[in-house]
């Protein structure tokens, strides 16, 4: 039996799974590392860690089997600045997907490039957490670093670097950098004038589930594997989870909730919302996909029970949301500003409608309703541009709460899909790895044959229209606050 690894490089941790080619796991591990904050809305890690926990988590999957592992890929946290000299050193942290440092250079893109430029030029705007404003900042606050730049990388491709020696990225995780014309598949020339870069400082594209080259020698020994193993450049994490959940066909839409919260829906075709408040990026699937990107999901709901009550007890949380009735607490889960739709760096979270016999259960189900509601407000722009999915899959470390996955269901007035394998990312990774070495002719047909749906939660009627009335007042929220800050 052939085996394959999927590596998911999280923003908390490295996940690992070894399955074979009818998707059943074999083994799973993941090792965990840091996040540094340097300042309020920087946020940054080092490769070196990455790499480290690639190595534990390669170790023991890898154990026993040899001759049986084929392939392996990955699924990356997307946007991050990954900076190499030309002697291969990293030059300094990654800034990554949900650092706000970049205010002054996004502005400088949508405002005096103009959004409608960068759109034409990418298909996207500029968003804080993206690559090309990271450029910007590097080149106007650590010259000395930027004048050293050799290689350009996002996260996962350091690691597939690291492990092949090809210098290479794929489309749906390039799409992120807006450096990427997204509709005809290249660099755009005219972004790296911006930018101050030039095309050799870029990774050659290929698609998700395209063989980049072989394992090294020196880690094929290291992890007992032949240096016949194949490297496939996978795909950034949200287009690996839809891959993992089967979402590939026109339409289709998955709910990711991990440290950020995504809706990812495929699209056969490009296409742009009117005030590119989604992003229009490629799929791993060779096609596109229109994405609104929440950045904190079941980090609320962690900084909510961790931080704020000092607990991690989620099972005796699950029981206590499960019977709350919020009544008229809202909360806005922009702890660290808030991508999509609202593109602001600077919007704050907030509980609004606290009485004195509001309980920790009541707050704690409003953050998981301020969530639902988040995602909804980028739900709603694709509705606006007629792209309306009939079901959502949901996948995540979020979506094994039952009360969450009902919220939303109600919320979204979606059925809600479990699938019976839960990695998201690192699952998709590994079917990628299983295309790019032919045992499936491609993507669609390898999610025909190896994923399938555990459980559907449907929305209930009456609570759908209590969420409706809800979400009315959610929606009022932010612009009434956004001028206190
Ligand atoms: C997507 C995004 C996040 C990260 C998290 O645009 O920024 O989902 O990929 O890992």
């Amino acid at each position: 039996m052939n085996y394959y690894i999927g590596i998911d490089l999280g923003t908390s941790s490295l996940k690992g799974i070894l399955c074979d080619v009818k998707g059943n796991i074999i083994r799973q591990t993941s090792a965990d590392y840091e996040v540094y904050y340097p300042q309020n809305g920087w946020t940054e890690q080092n490769p070196n860690d990455w790499l480290i926990a690639l190595r534990k988590v390669m170790k023991y999957l890898s154990r026993d089997c040899s001759h049986s592992v084929k392939g392996i890929s990955f699924g990356g946290q997307m946007h991050g600045l990954v900076v190499l000299d030309n002697k291969d050193n990293v030059i300094r942290p990654c800034i990554l997907w949900n650092d706000g440092r970049t205010e002054k250079q996004t502005e400088y893109l949508n405002n005096v490039i103009g959004t409608q430029t960068l759109s034409e030029l990418t298909g996207n705007i500029a968003f804080a957490g993206f690559t090309a404003p990271k450029l910007l900042w590097l080149y106007e606050n650590e010259r000395g670093n930027f004048d050293r730049i050799s290689k350009i990388m996002l996260p996962k491709d350091y690691l597939a670097y690291m492990l092949s020696g090809v210098f290479a990225t794929d489309y749906s995780d390039a799409s992120g950098m807006l450096l990427l014309d997204v509709k005809n598949k290249c660099w755009s020339q005219k972004m790296c004038e911006i930018c101050r870069i030039n095309r050799n400082q870029l990774p050659t594209l290929y698609e998700s589930y395209q063989v980049i080259g072989s394992l090294k020698k020196q880690f094929a020994e290291e992890f007992g594997l032949s240096d016949n193993v194949k490297i496939i450049i996978g795909a950034g994490d949200n287009a690996a989870a839809a891959i993992g959940t089967g979402t590939v066909n026109n339409g289709s839409c998955n709910v990711s909730l991990g440290t950020s919260g995504t809706v990812f829906i495929a699209q056969d075709e490009f296409s742009v919302d009117k005030a590119n408040a989604l992003h229009s990026f490629a799929h791993a699937n060779g096609r596109w996909h229109l994405m609104g990107c929440i950045l904190s999901a079941a980090s609320a709901r962690k900084w909510w029970l961790e931080d704020i009550l000092g607990t991690d007890d989620y099972q005796a949380d699950e029981q206590a949301v499960a019977e709350a009735d919020t009544q008229e607490i809202i909360f806005l889960p922009y702890l660290s500003g808030e991508r999509s739709p609202h593109n602001d760096v600077n919007a704050k979270g907030a509980f609004v409608g606290l009485t004195s016999t509001a309980t920790k259960a009541q707050m704690g189900r409003a953050v998981m309703e301020g969530v639902a509601f988040a995602i909804r407000d980028c739900l709603e722009v694709a509705l606006l541009n007629r792209v309306k999915p009939e079901c959502t899959n949901l996948c995540g470390g979020g979506a094994r709460s039952a009360t969450w996955r009902q919220i939303f269901a109600d919320v979204l007035d979606l059925p809600v899909n479990i699938l019976t394998t839960e990695q998201g990312p690192s699952f998709g990774a590994a079917m990628l790895a299983m295309v790019g070495c032919c045992e499936y002719d491609n993507v669609q047909s390898a999610a025909q044959a190896i994923v399938s749906v555990k459980q559907t939660v449907y929305p209930e009627k009456q609570r759908v229209k209590r969420y409706n009335e809800k979400y009315a007042k959610f929606k009022r929220l932010y612009p009434l606050l956004k001028q206190l800050y």
